[in-house]
């Protein structure tokens, strides 16, 4: 007998320690991908809308490519016309090829790429719960619960039931990352636009995550031509929601105006390590991220004392 506690003793203590190291759930994007990126979440690159059986395959085998986006609504996969399910789709498209069962199960497989899930109605979310159960083992990769919970600029666009989808997510998901926005204007927002989100709107926001008593992570995504337009208050959002670890995640709709150098400062004065940058390539193309003349030399210091940049600040130094 004792000779065979000894011999099961020892593998017990290394399964535990393999638990123990499998078990870390939805992991941190700073975290997961910290070799690649080094604090610089501008770095993390995105494929957008994947809600297709083709688009994932197609995201999944370029290896650039960290975290895969996709939204989810209720409605009906091909070739099954009678059950209405969660499925890829962006809406009033109310079907698709790939459910949120099949993505899930194909993303996970190989759990390299972090996954946003953009919920578009309350419904989606609560039927979707089960089967983010079912996967929620697998969850080892950064998992982001995306929905526009709160009224936002110019829009009249019902939001997601704030706090139904927060109590979904910190009763079922407390390790998750919550990305919850403001709807916006639907359609392109031209040049010269003046709107942007407000302090009202921040202050919505941070007395409905109050309210839920949330303490998971938390990113913001702000539409680019809007958050541009007062970088005071974006810089302020994240300031006073220091306490969920906050970041923010820039997107653009594909035919909105975007002034380039205004959401290159937005960027750079949120700081790199604060911003999530998942916007379409020919946004991306114009920003200018890097040093400009007068902060190269402060950021060769700072790269020498890398304490400072997480303590300070880039934006300090510019
Ligand atoms: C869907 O329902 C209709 C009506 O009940 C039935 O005729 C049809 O065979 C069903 N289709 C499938 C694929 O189950
Ligand atoms: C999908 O949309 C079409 C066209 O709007 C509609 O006729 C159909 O009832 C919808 N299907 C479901 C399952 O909601
Ligand atoms: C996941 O995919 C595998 C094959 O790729 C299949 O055998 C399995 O049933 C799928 N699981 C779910 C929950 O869909
Ligand atoms: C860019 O920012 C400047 C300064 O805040 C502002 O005057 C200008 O209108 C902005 N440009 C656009 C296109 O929004
Ligand atoms: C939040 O916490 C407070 C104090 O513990 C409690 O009274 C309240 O019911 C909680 N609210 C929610 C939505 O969980
Ligand atoms: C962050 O990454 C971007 C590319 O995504 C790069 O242009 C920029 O120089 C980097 N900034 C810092 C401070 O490392």
């Amino acid at each position: 007998m004792a000779m065979a506690l000894d011999s099961i003793l020892p593998v017990l203590f290394f399964a535990c320690l393999c638990c123990a190291s499998m078990a870390a759930l939805s992991p941190d994007p700073r975290d997961f991908f910290a070799d690649k990126i080094k604090g610089n979440l501008t770095k993390i690159t995105w494929a957008h809308a994947v809600n297709s059986k083709k688009e994932l395959a197609a995201a999944l085998a370029d290896e650039k490519i960290m975290m895969i986006e996709a939204d989810i609504s209720m409605g009906t996969v091909h070739g099954n016309p009678n059950a209405t399910v969660p499925i890829m789709v962006h809406p009033p498209a109310n079907e698709s090829d790939l459910s949120l069962a099949d993505f899930l199960n194909t993303t996970l497989k190989n759990p390299t790429r972090g996954i946003k899930l953009d919920f578009k109605t309350i419904e989606a979310f609560k039927e979707s719960l089960p089967i983010l159960k079912n996967n929620r083992d697998e969850m080892v990769v950064p998992v982001m619960l995306n929905a526009d919970i709160l009224p936002g600029p110019f829009s009249d666009d019902k939001p997601v039931n704030p706090d139904e989808f927060l109590r979904g997510a910190k009763e079922h998901f407390p390790e998750s990352i919550l990305s919850v926005g403001w709807k916006t204007q639907s359609g392109a927002l031209p040049a010269n636009f003046k709107g942007s989100y407000t302090k009202e709107h921040i202050m919505n926001m941070i007395d409905t995550l109050s309210r839920n008593n949330i303490s998971q992570t938390v990113t913001f995504p702000v539409r680019a031509a809007l958050a541009a337009n007062d970088i005071v208050v974006m810089q302020d959002l994240v300031k006073k929601t220091n306490n969920y670890k906050s970041t923010l995640t820039v997107w653009s709709a594909n035919a909105d105006f975007v002034d380039s150098q205004n959401v290159s400062t937005l960027i750079k004065t949120v700081e790199v390590e604060k911003t999530y940058v998942d916007v379409p390539e020919s946004v991306w193309k114009d920003l200018s991220l890097g040093s400009s003349a007068t902060s190269s030399l402060a950021s060769v210091t700072l790269l020498a004392a890398g304490v400072f940049i997480s303590t300070f600040g880039f934006s300090n130094f510019v």
